[in-house]
């Protein structure tokens, strides 16, 4: 792979850095990403299972996609992708990740600081109470509800993921906080994200009218392209530990 001096230097100074990532990082661990050859969206209709709509009117299909979802999530592990950022962490002092996937393999290869613009698939709480449940006790409700989706064992509200649908808001604090960290990064990383869905999408545009370097990581060009300072094209789990690799070659000489 081929590194031009502008990004080398950027490479060797950066000191706070943000990875803004899409459902292309988590290909090359079997997940389905929504656009794109194999996109999830050309199959099934979003507005039919990822909406408050879609799910009052037939809960339990949408958590049986939910819950599909989850095992799929559960029954594969990081990839290098995942792993190369993580290993940022011990090369420059501050390394956020943020993430537009629900599927927590971002938390599960150990990055520290991750923010989940659209929530985190293993999390669920009541549509009524909001009272969170663990997914021990999800398992419990589930036995309880017999061929129902599970309800709450408060005030036996229906329980959803605390996942973000089509229509709804971003968390407030966790996307304030995104767009806080991109406006001091010095290097962002858009990795496997078509980048069209806002408002997630304002975050590497934000970190570019702060300044910062843009490099996308994808493996094909995108709306980022445009903006982006450098593109490397190709899959996240062979670029990313490349340029980890090449990061710590330049930063400990
Ligand atoms: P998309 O499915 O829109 O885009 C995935 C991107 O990953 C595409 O640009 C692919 O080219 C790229 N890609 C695929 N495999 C890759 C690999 N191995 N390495 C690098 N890149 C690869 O997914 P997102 O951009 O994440 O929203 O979609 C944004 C949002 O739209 C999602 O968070 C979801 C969806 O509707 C909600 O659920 C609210």
């Amino acid at each position: 792979m081929k590194f031009n001096d502008h990004f080398l230097s950027k490479l060797k100074t950066a000191q706070k850095v943000v990875f803004f990532t899409g459902a292309g990082i988590s290909a090359e661990s079997g997940i389905s990403t929504f656009r794109g050859k194999d996109g999830i969206w050309n199959k099934l209709k979003p507005e039919e299972l990822a909406s408050f709509d879609a799910f009052m009117r037939n809960p339990k299909l949408v958590w049986e996609w939910y819950q599909y979802r989850r095992k799929i999530a559960h029954d594969t592990k990081p990839n290098l992708g995942h792993e190369a950022i993580k290993q940022f962490e011990k090369l420059v002092d501050e390394v956020t990740v943020v993430t537009q996937n629900v599927d927590n393999l971002h938390n599960r290869a150990g990055s520290k600081n991750v923010l989940e613009l659209h929530g985190n698939i293993e999390r669920n709480y009541c549509t009524d109470c909001r009272t969170f449940f663990s997914p021990d006790e999800i398992s419990k409700l589930e036995n309880e509800s017999g061929s129902e989706s599970p309800r709450c064992s408060k005030c036996s509200g229906l329980i959803r993921p605390d996942v973000v649908w089509f229509g709804e808001f971003l968390p407030q604090d966790v996307f304030s906080e995104a767009e806080r960290k991109a406006s001091g990064c010095d290097i962002c990383f858009v990795v496997g994200t078509s980048a069209i869905v806002y408002p997630a999408a304002y975050i590497p545009i934000t970190a570019r009218q702060s300044g910062a370097f843009i490099v996308e990581v994808n493996i094909e060009s995108t709306e980022m392209t445009r903006i982006a300072d450098e593109s490397f094209f190709g899959k996240a789990g062979e670029v990313l530990p490349k340029i980890v690799e090449k990061a710590k070659e330049i930063r400990i000489n």
